[in-house]
């Protein structure tokens, strides 16, 4: 039986997302480790979709009873979650208010005109950027913003970063783990493990849950690319166990049940390294799969490396979670001039 089976979704997504088998990818990387990718990516027709509408889905329904007329938002100029927001707002009919701070130390001339940010106004979203830097906490500026809908005389709905720390954030992701098993059945085998990158912690918080209800959360590998890995945990901690409480799980989450490896976020959140470029290469030139330098370049690279160091044991079959953020590589464009 599902443990969302008590809570109400707004549809914004297509339904299941696809698994893709990659096998150039896997042939590139060795041939001893199968890869696979669940294409999160490409779960919907608003605004080119990603892992937040997956979240939102299980948000929405609160919005509308709350009697809002405004969502209120915050990420950094080229946020993904912004976008999303900007595009469930518009999809439903309602007003929309994001900050966006300045979290990334990353200069392109274009970077606050193209790619996420160029729809989010363009869906109508009241674009506000500020010049804090990078942190997943609740904000200052996001409070602000709520209280200038108020003032306004409007009724704001806050949405925090990532859509992480809310009541129902993390419950889209339990979805997954769920979709996962019944595709599992269909293909006639498991995944023995699922890689995916993290920042503000409730796509993995919603997964662990899901899989530790199959009896696998350990084998879900959070790749971190936050750069502030401890405080990415103790927020997946924190999400993880709420939700298992919310849902009603019956069991604890505990510390093992927390896999997150800060190996590949450096040199700094929205920065990629070379590695993270190599990464997002090899993904476009054997699987024309299109990753990102902040979030899925480094997940990808994690994979990859992971996979050479012989991290997953031979005849592994690795599930890459791909969350979507293809957007963002337009305003990183001098990166890839030559490919
Ligand atoms: C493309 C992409 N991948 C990964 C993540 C990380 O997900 P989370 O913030 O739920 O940890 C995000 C959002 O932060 C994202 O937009």
């Amino acid at each position: 039986m599902s443990l969302l089976e008590k809570f109400e979704r707004y549809p914004l997504t297509y339904g299941k997302t696809p698994i893709d088998h990659l096998p150039r990818l896997t042939a590139a990387l060795g041939g001893k480790v199968e890869i696979y990718a669940k294409r999160e990516d490409c779960n919907s027709g608003l605004a080119m979709g990603g892992n937040k509408l997956r979240k939102l889905e299980y948000i929405v329904p609160d919005v509308i009873a709350s009697g809002a007329d405004t969502l209120v938002s915050i990420g950094g100029v080229q946020s993904n979650h912004t976008r999303m927001v900007a595009a469930t707002a518009a999809k439903i009919g309602m007003k929309c208010v994001v900050v966006q701070e300045k979290w990334v130390p990353h200069f392109d001339a274009v970077y606050d005109r193209v790619g996420n940010i160029l729809m989010t106004r363009l869906m109508g979203a009241d674009s506000r950027l500020v010049e804090d830097g990078f942190d997943i906490g609740i904000r200052e500026s996001w409070e602000n913003a709520m209280q200038s809908v108020r003032d306004a005389g409007g009724k704001p709905y806050g949405i925090p970063a990532g859509a992480s720390v809310h009541k129902y954030g993390a419950l889209g992701y339990i979805g997954f783990a769920e979709e996962v098993a019944e595709q599992e059945a269909e293909l006639g085998f498991k995944f023995d493990y699922i890689v995916v990158c993290v920042v503000t912690g409730s796509t993995q918080a919603g997964m662990i849950v899901g899989f530790k209800d199959q009896g696998r959360a350990d084998r879900v590998i959070g790749i971190d690319a936050s750069g502030t890995v401890d405080q990415t945990r103790a927020q997946v901690t924190d999400i993880s166990r709420k939700t298992a409480e919310l849902v009603g799980l019956g069991q604890d989450i505990t510390e093992d049940d927390i896999v997150i490896n800060p190996d590949y976020a450096y040199p700094a959140y929205g920065v990629p390294s070379d590695e993270t470029n190599d990464a997002i290469r090899l993904a476009a030139q054997t699987e024309a799969m299109m990753t990102d330098p902040v979030y899925e370049g480094k997940s990808m690279q994690g994979m990859i490396d992971l996979t050479r160091k012989g991290f997953f044991p031979e005849g592994s079959r690795v599930l890459y979670a791909h969350l979507g953020g293809a957007p963002a590589l337009n305003g990183y464009s001098y990166y890839y001039k030559d490919g």
